[in-house]
This record gives structure tokens, sequence and C-alpha cells, in this order.
């Protein structure tokens, strides 16, 4: 069975590829934009990839290691602080041209990612 985490971040993976990639489209086809550039890029590297490869480690790191995710709980505020931070900042630098707030947004981006890292070392070392 697949955990809500895991499920989670691959469809949101493959919602941030469809949007990433149109995205992309419209850079092709209405030229150069700094701002929308970069937000095409980490909608597809922190959305498309990053959560592909989120969703599949936390179905498959515990199968490799042999023994079961630390916490399905952390995994799951993960891809709620990894969303939230995202969105909060490709919109801030969309809507409100970056500031206090998308810088913010951009922590919790950060800050998330020290969520996957604690769970898969717990997990790998056994606990
Ligand atoms: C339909 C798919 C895609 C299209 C049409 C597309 C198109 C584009 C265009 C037009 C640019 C702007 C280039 C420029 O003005 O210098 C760009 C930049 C970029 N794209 Fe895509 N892209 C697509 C998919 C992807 C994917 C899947 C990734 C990553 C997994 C990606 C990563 C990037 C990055 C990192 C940049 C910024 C490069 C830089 O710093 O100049 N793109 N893309
Ligand atoms: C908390 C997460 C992240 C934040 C806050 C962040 C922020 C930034 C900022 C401020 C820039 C410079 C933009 C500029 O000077 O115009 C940048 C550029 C870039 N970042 Fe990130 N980044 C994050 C994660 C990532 C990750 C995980 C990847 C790759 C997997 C990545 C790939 C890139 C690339 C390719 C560029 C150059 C793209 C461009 O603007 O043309 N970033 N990022």
């Amino acid at each position: 069975m697949i955990s809500r985490a895991s499920l989670g971040f691959v469809l949101s993976s493959v919602a941030y590829m469809v949007t990433g990639a149109f995205l992309g489209l419209y850079l092709l086809l209405a030229g150069e934009s700094r701002d929308l550039n970069w937000v095409h890029a980490h909608l597809n590297l922190l959305g498309f990839v990053s959560m592909m490869i989120f969703g599949v480690a936390y179905h498959a790191l515990p199968r490799f290691i042999g023994s079961p995710l630390h916490s399905d709980r952390l995994a799951e505020l993960h891809l709620l602080a990894a969303n939230a931070g995202l969105l909060g900042m490709v919109g801030g630098v969309v809507f409100l041209e970056g500031g206090a707030v998308t810088a913010a947004f951009a922590e919790v981006e950060a800050a998330s990612t020290l969520l996957f890292a604690y769970n898969v070392t717990m997990t790998a070392a056994n606990r």
C-alpha cells in the first residue's frame, strides 16, 4: 500500500510537471522573462523532479533498508510544507515581486528539506 505522503508527493509532482511544462512553452513563445524563467525552473526542479523523488523515496527507501519509515506523520508534514513553501515562493515572485512574505515561504521550503533528511536518516539508522 502506498502511503498518503508518497501518493501526495507523486500527484503533486505530476501537477507541477504539467504546470512547469506549459510555463516553459509560454516562455518559449512569449520570450524573455527573468522572473518567470525562475518560476519555471523551480516549479520543475522543486516541484516535478524533487517531489517525484520524495514520493518514490518514501515508498522505496524503507523497503530497501528493511525497516518501516521512521514517521509517516513527519512525511505528511513534509508534503504540506514543501507544497506551501513552493507555491508561496513562486506566487510571491509572480504577484508580490518578492519581499519578506516570499522569503518566509522560501524559508519554509528550505526547512521542509530538513524533515526529509531527518526522517530518512532515522529510518536508515533503524529507529
Ligand atoms: C515542455 C517542457 C519544457 C519547455 C518548453 C521548457 C522551456 C524553457 C524555456 C523557454 C526556458 C527559458 C530559456 C531562456 O530564456 O534562457 C527554460 C528554462 C529553464 N528550464 Fe525549461 N522547459 C521545459 C521543461 C523543463 C524541465 C522538465 C526542467 C527541469 C527538470 C526544466 C528546467 C529549466 C531550467 C532550470 C531553466 C532555467 C535555465 C537558466 O537558468 O537559464 N525545463 N525552459
Ligand atoms: C528552498 C529552496 C530554493 C530556493 C529558496 C531557491 C532560490 C533560488 C534563487 C534566489 C535563485 C537565483 C535567482 C536569480 O538570481 O535570478 C535560484 C536559482 C536557481 N536555482 Fe534555486 N532555490 C531553491 C532550490 C533549488 C533546487 C532544489 C534546485 C535544483 C534541484 C535549484 C535550481 C536552481 C537553478 C537551476 C537556478 C538558476 C535558474 C534561473 O533563475 O535561471 N534551486 N534559486
